[in-house]
């Protein structure tokens, strides 16, 4: 699967915010953008607390921001973070997106010194549990 010239906006919105990450324990500041159904890019960088699980990831702050702006489902959706090996969503955040995602959405992970692996929601998160289980 291949980037489209929207992922670059993405990939720049997701950097833009990577820079406002607050991460003093990790020091893995991550960026996440999404392309909402209304055609807007809604971004969220990950929020540490010194309560660690308290924690928010950048993929969760960009899903907060898209439902506070209005968004409603993701249509793709754009991480970025440090090094070279792609920064994946954690098995949590697969969860969040697939809960505002179709299987086929496509999810791009990138350590910013690396190159780009692009996929679909599906390979991320198999076999999963959604909102139709219970009737949405
Ligand atoms: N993190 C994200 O925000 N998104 C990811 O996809 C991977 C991990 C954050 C959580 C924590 O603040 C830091 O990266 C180290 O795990």
């Amino acid at each position: 699967m291949s980037q489209t010239p929207t992922d670059k906006a993405l990939y720049e919105a997701a950097e833009a915010i990577r820079a406002k990450a607050y991460a003093p324990y990790s020091k893995f500041s991550v960026g996440a953008a999404i392309l909402a159904d209304d055609g807007q890019i809604y971004s969220g960088c990950n929020i540490e607390n010194a309560a660690y699980p308290q924690g928010s990831c950048a993929e969760t702050s960009a899903i907060a921001a898209m439902i506070a702006g209005g968004g409603k489902r993701i249509a793709r959706i754009y991480v970025t973070g440090p090094g070279s090996a792609p920064v994946t969503p954690c098995g949590g955040c697969r969860q969040r997106i697939r809960e505002f995602a179709d299987l086929d959405a496509t999810v791009i992970s990138h350590g910013v010194e690396g190159e780009a692996l692009v996929c679909t929601l599906e390979q991320l998160l198999p076999h999963s549990f959604g909102p139709e289980f219970l009737g949405k």
